[in-house]
């Protein structure tokens, strides 16, 4: 036991500074444990009006918010596609490529910033964007509310959703609550964590050590196993250099803060559900999970991965695969 100098203290004082220092070192000792897992599971959805989740849905998959009635949200984050589209950059209306790859919208209330870049500060900034973007819906709210006002159905389904009825506003609302919804907990790896040690394999487990010893867990970390930090693609070695072909696509946060120390930074992606989210990076370059982790232990490591390290990596992201309305997440035609 610690003995405390204390010439001069009486025994009370003496009893107090004791009781503080061990208050103390039980703190440090709680702080360290808790820290000891970063990846943290993922909670089930908040209490969500479920009305307005519903009618958010719906707008979700209406093709009448875009020109010409062309697509919908859905058309480029389907749920059958993780979340995605499956392609290496997204079209738009009147078949206009994009020039840049889907994210998942599966647990994207999760990520500290939305977008590639970060642009936009949460889900209701980010709304606006792909309406009005010319290569996606190219449509407006004020077009769109306009359609909607001559149907009855939704007319009905606002007024009783939200006290003002329908409105720009609203529409926004309605659309966020559902992606709020969207939350894919329960994956197997989360079960692992909560206590249940059956969860995952062996093999599985060892590939989480090896995304934890070699370092991918600076990045890919929290609830969305990334998604809360933003870092250059390209830290050892010029991952665009040996690419080829920048395009304004590449820049990442430089489109936002025209700072040079920006370019090529990006927002560090979520991992959940990774296995059904192909094709890989902003880029779209890589086709398969194995690829993608080999570019990481690369450009973002600078290591050359032991023996089958990759493929116990990608082993254990598969463990990363979520339950979305109770049932676990799986690709058309898988
Ligand atoms: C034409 C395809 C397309 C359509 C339609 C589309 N998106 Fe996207 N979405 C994308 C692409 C591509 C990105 C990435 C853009 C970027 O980061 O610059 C994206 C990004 C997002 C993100 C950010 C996710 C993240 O991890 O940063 C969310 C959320 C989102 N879209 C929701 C929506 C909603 C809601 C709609 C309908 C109002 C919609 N999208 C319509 C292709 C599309
Ligand atoms: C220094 C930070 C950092 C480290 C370390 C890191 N990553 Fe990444 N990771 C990123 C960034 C940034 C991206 C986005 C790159 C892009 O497309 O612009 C990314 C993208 C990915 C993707 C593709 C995600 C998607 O949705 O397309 C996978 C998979 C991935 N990382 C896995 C790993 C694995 C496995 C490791 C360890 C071997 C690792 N990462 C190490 C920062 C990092």
């Amino acid at each position: 036991m610690m003995k405390i100098k204390s010439r001069g203290m009486n025994a009370d004082a003496r009893k107090w500074l004791t009781l503080f220092i061990l208050t103390f070192l039980c703190g440090l000792i709680y702080v360290y444990l808790s820290n000891d897992e970063s990846i943290r599971p993922i909670p089930d959805v908040d209490s969500l009006n479920p009305q307005q989740v519903e009618l958010g849905g719906f707008l979700f998959n209406d093709v009448r918010l875009s020109k010409g009635a062309q697509l919908s949200c859905a058309s480029c984050h389907s749920m059958t596609m993780g979340g995605a589209d499956a392609q290496v950059v997204s079209t738009g209306v009147d078949r206009r490529k994009g020039n840049i790859n889907s994210p998942s919208v599966f647990n994207s209330s999760l990520n500290f910033r939305q977008f590639w870049d970060g642009r936009a500060a949460n889900l209701m900034e980010q709304v606006d964007g792909p309406i009005a973007n010319p290569k996606e819906m190219d449509f407006s709210w004020e077009q769109a509310i306009e359609i909607l006002k001559k149907d009855s159905f939704y007319v009905e389904m606002f007024k009783s959703a939200y006290t003002d009825g329908l409105t720009i506003l609203n529409m926004r609302k309605a659309i966020v609550s559902f992606e709020e919804s969207l939350l894919t907990p329960n994956s197997r790896f989360d079960l692992y964590l909560k206590g249940d040690e059956t969860a995952i394999s062996q093999r599985e487990l060892e590939g989480y050590h090896l995304f934890k010893q070699y370092g991918c867990i600076s990045c890919h970390q929290g609830v969305a196993v990334g998604g809360n930090l933003f870092r250059p693609f390209g830290v050892h070695g010029d991952y665009f250099k040996d690419r080829g072909d920048i395009t304004e696509a590449d820049y990442g946060r430089f489109a936002v803060t025209q700072k040079e120390i920006d370019r090529f930074v990006f927002k560090v992606p979520s991992l959940r559900n990774i296995e059904l989210t192909a094709p890989y990076f902003h880029d779209g370059s890589q086709e398969t999970l194995l690829a993608a982790v080999n570019i990481m232990m690369k450009y973002q490591l600078g290591r050359v991965p032991k023996e089958n390290s990759s493929l116990l990596i990608v082993g254990f992201l598969k463990t990363l695969t979520g339950q979305y309305q109770g049932k676990s997440l799986k690709k058309k035609g898988q």
